[in-house]
């Protein structure tokens, strides 16, 4: 997810959460072709049997083949497309959720990252299965999941995952499963495996809807946000919620060490909740620059629990 998991965030999710899988946030071909040092900072990560995959956006095939090289150089276990982003930054460039309206160039990057693979593989003597997914929505204006799916299929990636949500949806309204449903049907035959998303709110909900479509799995999304626990159905105690924030901020700084601490504050809200005064501590985590700040705000607060 775009500005929530970076190296910091996958890092808390994997030791806590112990997810099957971690996707980091998408990221631009283009930009990390080009060099950008803020997109390469991108694709840092920790050292895990995790299963952790590399999501990538843009609309040239060639540099989502270079990506695909790059991201089995540093060790991901699989590539993702992005087809599924409905920000208009994205969407005007033709890429993310505008896929779902060019199914020919959407092939085609299919098509080149699973060359990249497939090279990158040879190159780095890489063993391992690599997945290539694809992380779309329904539709454009309305859902067309059966032949936006169908189109996919041709090329047979891996893995596609449907958010139930259309573009024109954006994140308003519920997701709506039955369209997971039909491809759940459409794919009862197809090695591609198929993975629900929208709206799971704990890891039972989780579990019924794999069950109920017959999915390889589900992604949650903002479930998990300051809620690693959700993978484990687990609800932590004040002190095990206070520990996991500070690790979060550690982990933080040693992945970005010239970076402000602030940028973290956003997540500290997502953790500040459940306990008595929460919203004020969350306020005072607004105002925080350093790890020594977050300290004294969770120091002064267990006095009082
Ligand atoms: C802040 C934010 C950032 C997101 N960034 C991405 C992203 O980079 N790539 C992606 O495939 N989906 C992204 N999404 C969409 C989520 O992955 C997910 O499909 C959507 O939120 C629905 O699932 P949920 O209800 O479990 O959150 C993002 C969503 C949010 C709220």
């Amino acid at each position: 997810m775009d500005g929530v998991t970076d190296a910091p965030f996958r890092y808390i999710t994997d030791v806590i959460g112990k997810p099957d899988i971690i996707y980091t946030e998408f990221v631009s071909v283009k930009g990390l072709i080009l060099g950008k040092p803020a997109i390469q900072r991108m694709l840092l990560r920790h050292k895990t049997k995790t299963t952790m995959i590399a999501q990538f956006f843009g609309t040239e095939p060639e540099y989502f083949y270079q990506s695909s090289l790059v991201a089995l150089e540093k060790g991901y276990d699989g590539v993702d497309i992005n087809m599924g982003c409905p920000d208009k930054s994205v969407f005007h460039k033709g890429a993310g959720a505008a896929l779902i309206i060019n199914p020919s160039v959407a092939k085609k990057i299919i098509l080149s990252v699973k060359k990249g693979i497939k090279d990158g593989k040879e190159k780095y003597n890489i063993e391992k299965n690599i997945t290539v997914s694809i992380k779309t929505r329904t539709g454009y204006k309305k859902p067309q999941t059966k032949e936006w799916i169908s189109n996919l299929l041709e090329v047979e990636p891996d893995v596609i995952c449907i958010h139930a949500r259309t573009f024109a949806q954006k994140y308003g309204g519920l997701a709506d499963w039955t369209q997971i449903g039909i491809a759940a049907e459409l794919m009862e035959n197809s090695k591609t495996k198929l993975f629900g998303n929208g709206d799971i709110k704990n890891r039972v909900q989780a579990l019924e809807r794999i069950k109920e479509y017959n999915l390889a799995g589900v992604l949650i999304g903002r479930g998990a946000l300051g809620n690693p626990w959700i993978f484990q159905g687990k609800v932590p105690t004040t002190k095990e919620r206070f520990e996991v924030i500070i690790e979060h901020c550690k982990k933080f700084m040693e992945f970005f060490p010239s970076a402000n601490l602030s940028i973290m504050r956003k997540h500290l809200g997502w953790y500040a909740k459940d306990f008595p005064h929460a919203s004020e501590v969350r306020n005072e985590l607004m105002q925080v620059n350093t790890i020594d700040d977050v300290k004294k705000i969770l120091f002064k607060t267990q006095a009082f629990l």
